[in-house]
C-alpha cells in the first residue's frame, strides 16, 4: 500500500529538477501523476519534451503516468493540465505548482521582459492552475484535495538581484494564504514549500561563486531531498495543515514564522506626532531584534 494510492496527483514543470523527483516518489506511493513541463531553458527561453521522458520512467517502475506539455503561464495550460488529468484518470486530487524559471538581474538593469516573464511563470503561474482546479473543487464538491505551492527564501527573505523571482515568490506565499481560506470549506489543504536543492536553476549560481559540485554534493542536497514533505503534504495525513509555510533543504524539514504583529503601541485619542514616533520606534525594531532571536532556528537531528 502506497501513501498516495487512487491518488491523482498534477505536478508542473515535473520534467527535470525538484518536480521531476515529486514526480517519481508520487508515483511509487501510489499516485497516478501528470507531468507537465515544456522543457525550456533557465530563463524560459526554448522547449523540448522532457515530460515524456519522465512518464517513461515512472511507466517502466510499473506507475501510471501522462505528460502535458503546455506552458502553466496561461490559464488554458492550467485548464489543459486538468483536463489532462481528468481524460487519464477521471479526476484530480492534488495540483502541486512547481514550474520556474529566472532571470536575475538587479534593478538597474532589469527590462520589463524580465519582469514579466518571472512574474508570468511563478505568480500568475500559480493562478493559472489553481483557478480551473479550485472551480472543479468547488463545481464537484471534491473533498480533502491538495493545493502544494513554491516560495523561496529569495521572496521570504530577499535576494540580491532577483527582485522579479522575490516578488513573485512573496507574492505565492500570500497567494497560498488566501486560498487556504476559501478552499476551507471543501477540507482542501494549501501549503507553501520553501526549497533548497541543487538543481539546474542553482547549480550555476554556486559554481559562479568559485564552487563545484560533486557527487556527494547531489547526494547531500539534492532535488530528492524535496520530494517526501511534498508527497506527505499531498497524503491524506496531512488534513486539516494548511497556509503552513515548510522550508526543506539538504535533509531538513523545518517550519517557517509568518508575518504577524510583534508589538504595538496604540494611541487611544489624536494622532502620532513625528516626535512620538522618535521614541516609540526604535522600541518596535527592538522588540523584532528580540522575537528574531527568540526565534532562532531551533534544529533537533533525527536519524
Ligand atoms: N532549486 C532550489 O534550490 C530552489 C530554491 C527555491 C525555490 N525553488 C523553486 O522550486 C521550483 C523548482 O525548481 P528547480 O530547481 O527544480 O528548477 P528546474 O529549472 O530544474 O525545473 C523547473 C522546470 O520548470 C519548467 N518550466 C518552466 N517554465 C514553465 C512553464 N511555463 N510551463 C511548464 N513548465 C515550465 C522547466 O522546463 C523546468 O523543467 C521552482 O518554482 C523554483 O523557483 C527552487
Amino acid at each position: 500500500m502506497g501513501r498516495l494510492d487512487d491518488r491523482v496527483v498534477a505536478i508542473t514543470g515535473a520534467g527535470r529538477g525538484i518536480g521531476k523527483e515529486i514526480a517519481l516518489l508520487a508515483a511509487k506511493e501510489g499516485a497516478k501523476v501528470v507531468v507537465n513541463d515544456l522543457g525550456s531553458n533557465t530563463d524560459g527561453s526554448g522547449g523540448g519534451n522532457i515530460a515524456d521522458d519522465v512518464v517513461k520512467e515512472i511507466q517502466a517502475m510499473g506507475g501510471e503516468a501522462v505528460a502535458n506539455t503546455e506552458s502553466i503561464a496561461q490559464v488554458s495550460g492550467g485548464e489543459s493540465l486538468l483536463q489532462s488529468a481528468l481524460d487519464a484518470f477521471g479526476k484530480m486530487d492534488v495540483l502541486v505548482n512547481n514550474a520556474g524559471i529566472l532571470r536575475d538581474r538587479t534593478i538597474f538593469k532589469m527590462e520589463e521582459s524580465d519582469w514579466d516573464a518571472v512574474i508570468a511563470v511563478h505568480l500568475k503561474g500559480h493562478y493559472c492552475c489553481s483557478r480551473p482546479f479550485a472551480n472543479y473543487i468547488r463545481e464537484n464538491n471534491h473533498t480533502g484535495a491538495r493545493i502544494i505551492n513554491f516560495s523561496s527564501v529569495s521572496g521570504l527573505y530577499g535576494n540580491f538581484g532577483q527582485a522579479n523571482y522575490g516578488a513573485a515568490k512573496a507574492g505565492i506565499a500570500g497567494f497560498s494564504r488566501v486560498l487556504a481560506l476559501e478552499l476551507a470549506k471543501y477540507a482542501c489543504t494549501v501549503n507553501t514549500i520553501s526549497p533548497g536543492a541543487l538543481t539546474r536553476m542553482t547549480i550555476p549560481l554556486r559554481e559562479n561563486r568559485g564552487e563545484s559540485v560533486e557527487q556527494e554534493d547531489l547526494e547531500a542536497g539534492g532535488p530528492q531531498h524535496i520530494a517526501p514533505i511534498v508527497a506527505w503534504l499531498a497524503s491524506e495525513a496531512s488534513a486539516g495543515v494548511t497556509a503552513e509555510i515548510f522550508h526543506t533543504a539538504r535533509g531538513g524539514v523545518a517550519i517557517m514564522q509568518q508575518p504577524l504583529v510583534i508589538k504595538q503601541f496604540k494611541k487611544t485619542s489624536g494622532v502620532w506626532s513625528l516626535e512620538e514616533l522618535d521614541e516609540v520606534v526604535p522600541q518596535l525594531i527592538a522588540a523584532r531584534a528580540a522575537n528574531i532571536e527568540a526565534a532562532k532556528d531551533q534544529t533537533t537531528v533525527v536519524d
